[in-house]
């Protein structure tokens, strides 16, 4: 069973550099109804190194995603998934584009999710990741990872690479807020989760942000699933 529930949730994206304002959301996290999965990522990571991911895991039952964004060959990636799952990780995410071998070899270990980069969220990703997403996405059948990242900025994206991933495959989607996009938009195209990391952490009280944009996002796609239309856009922002 993979560690993240297949149905709607929010991942709250830790790259904050302050340590208490991390525990503290995470701590307040553990009260706020809903699906949530806390990300923490290199900036918050680079603070404490692997204490980073074992204090954010005494604080929280939500599970936990390393975004290490894995990128090496095998034996030093699954060194790096290794560390982070035996901090308190339920899941790590690796790029894709640099081959089977290496997310095989996370895979292996059978530590928890490999969540597999397709494609990305920034402008820039236009210049090379767009030619190999599709290649990525039809190849990732038979290597046994659980999830897949796809950009909410691309929603069209979403709904195509979608169509060429196994069935069982989820997929978290970053972009959300202060990359442009609204609350809803990933998870209408298709998404599992939206990732959010600064409309939420930058907010006045970040815990009550999370909770009112994972009802929004609910609300939204709760709205999109009864028109039985995949093209609803009519969120506010953020
Ligand atoms: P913001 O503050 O923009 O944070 O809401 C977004 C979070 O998501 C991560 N991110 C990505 N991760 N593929 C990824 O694997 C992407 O395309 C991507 N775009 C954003 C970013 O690191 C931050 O934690």
């Amino acid at each position: 069973m993979p560690a993240l529930k297949r149905e709607p949730g929010i991942i709250v994206a830790f790259d904050m550099e302050e340590i208490p304002l991390a525990i503290d959301l995470a701590e307040s996290l553990e009260f706020a109804k809903g699906n949530f999965a806390i990300k923490i990522g290199r900036p918050f990571e680079l603070q404490l190194g692997l204490h980073a991911i074992e204090r954010i895991r005494m604080a929280t039952s939500h599970p936990i995603i390393y975004d290490g964004k894995i990128a090496d060959i095998p034996h030093i990636s699954e060194k790096i998934a290794k560390i982070a799952y035996r901090a308190g990780a339920d899941a790590v995410i690796v790029h894709a584009f640099v081959g089977r071998d290496v997310m095989e070899a996370i895979v292996d270990l059978r530590m928890g999710d490999v969540i597999a980069i397709v494609d990305m969220s920034h402008p820039g990703s236009s210049n090379y990741m767009e030619e190999l997403s599709a290649r990525i996405a039809r190849d990732l059948g038979d290597i046994g990872i659980d999830g897949v990242v796809l950009p909410a900025t691309k929603p069209e994206r979403i709904e195509r690479l979608k169509e060429l991933l196994p069935d069982d495959v989820y997929v978290i989607s970053p972009g959300i807020g202060a990359q442009g996009m609204m609350v809803g938009d990933a998870i209408v195209a298709g998404a599992d989760y939206e990732i959010v990391g600064r409309a939420i952490v930058e907010a006045d009280d970040p815990a009550r942000a999370a909770s009112r944009i994972y009802d929004e996002m609910i609300e939204r796609w709760r709205r999109s699933s009864s028109l039985g239309t995949q093209q609803d856009r009519s969120s506010s922002p953020l």
